[in-house]
């Protein structure tokens, strides 16, 4: 049942790791739930049953963000969600869906150059400028950049550049967004157990651990922890920064990093 109270956080791949662990954190600080996802309606729905299950509201939009008609689907659905729940209004949105690691220098074509920057930079800048057209002062928006965009990894150079471009976002819109009373801020992971496969692999594991000046890898619940901070009025001086959840990745101290990139470790 829905409560006509809640605002409305929009979170993007909220099928994946760290999209479903903000989206409950955020369900826990009661905000009703836009979850998207595009391929793995399973997990959508059940990150939606255990959200609906703890009293919470969780509505799913499907949407292919890579291209520009997709993400005007996206925010055509929104639309008809808040036109549905006239009460709530819109006030956080996470641009989280990306595609992750790789292509290498050498090998990238101009597709797959194409095809990183569509998603994980066109789409958060779109989103954040339709989306935020329909916010309320008070309301804060939050990019997922990534440790890559911070050290030199020729093996992800795409992936790196495109977590760049989404930094340059956030401290390039949050003035335009400000004088709504919108915030905007970027917060950094290093490697976070997201539940794909390579992060059951020992070695692989240790290879993510040496980026880490604290090692190991981070639980996606640390992630949206800093997400829900972000979006929270405990954050209402803060915007256009950082926030780095990268347990130390990006410092520099890397003792036992090896300096190929985690996909060559992970095919061997
Ligand atoms: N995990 C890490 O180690 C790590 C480290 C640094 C930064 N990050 C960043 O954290 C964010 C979340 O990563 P994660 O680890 O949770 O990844 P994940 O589990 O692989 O989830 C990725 C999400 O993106 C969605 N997605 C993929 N292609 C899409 C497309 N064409 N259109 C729309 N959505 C699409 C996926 O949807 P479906 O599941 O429905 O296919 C999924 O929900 C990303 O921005 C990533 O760059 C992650």
């Amino acid at each position: 049942m829905t409560d006509s109270r809640r605002p409305v956080a929009i979170v993007t791949g909220a099928s994946g790791g760290i999209g479903a662990a903000t989206a409950r954190r955020l369900s826990q600080d009661g905000f009703a739930i836009i979850a998207h996802f595009i391929t793995r309606m399973e997990m959508a729905q059940a990150l939606s049953d255990s959200i609906v299950e703890a009293g919470g509201d969780c509505w799913l939009i499907q949407a292919d963000l890579t291209t520009v008609e997709g993400v005007d689907d996206l925010v055509a659905q929104v639309d008809q969600i808040l036109a549905a729940h006239r009460h709530q209004e819109l006030q956080g949105l996470v641009n989280n869906a990306a595609r992750m690691l790789g292509p290498a220098f050498g090998s990238a074509t101009a597709n797959e150059y194409d095809a990183y920057f569509a998603l994980n930079t066109r789409a958060p800048f779109l989103l954040t400028q339709a989306l935020s057209k329909r916010m309320r002062p008070g309301s804060g928006i939050v990019n997922i950049s990534s440790a890559a965009a911070h050290f030199a990894s020729p093996g992800d150079i795409v992936y790196a550049m495109t977590k760049a471009a989404v930094e340059s976002l956030t401290v390039n819109a949050a003035p335009a967004l400000a004088g709504r009373g919108i915030r905007i801020n970027s917060v950094v992971p290093g490697f976070t157990d997201n539940g794909h496969a390579a992060f059951q692999d020992p070695e692989v594991r240790e290879h993510m651990s040496g980026f880490s000046a604290l090692g190991g890898v981070a639980a996606p619940e640390t992630v949206a922890e800093a997400i829900s901070f972000l979006l929270s009025d405990r954050a209402s001086r803060t915007t256009g920064t950082i926030l780095d959840v990268s347990g130390g990745s990006t410092i520099g101290a890397r003792p036992y990093a090896s300096r190929r990139s985690l996909r060559d470790r992970a095919s061997q």
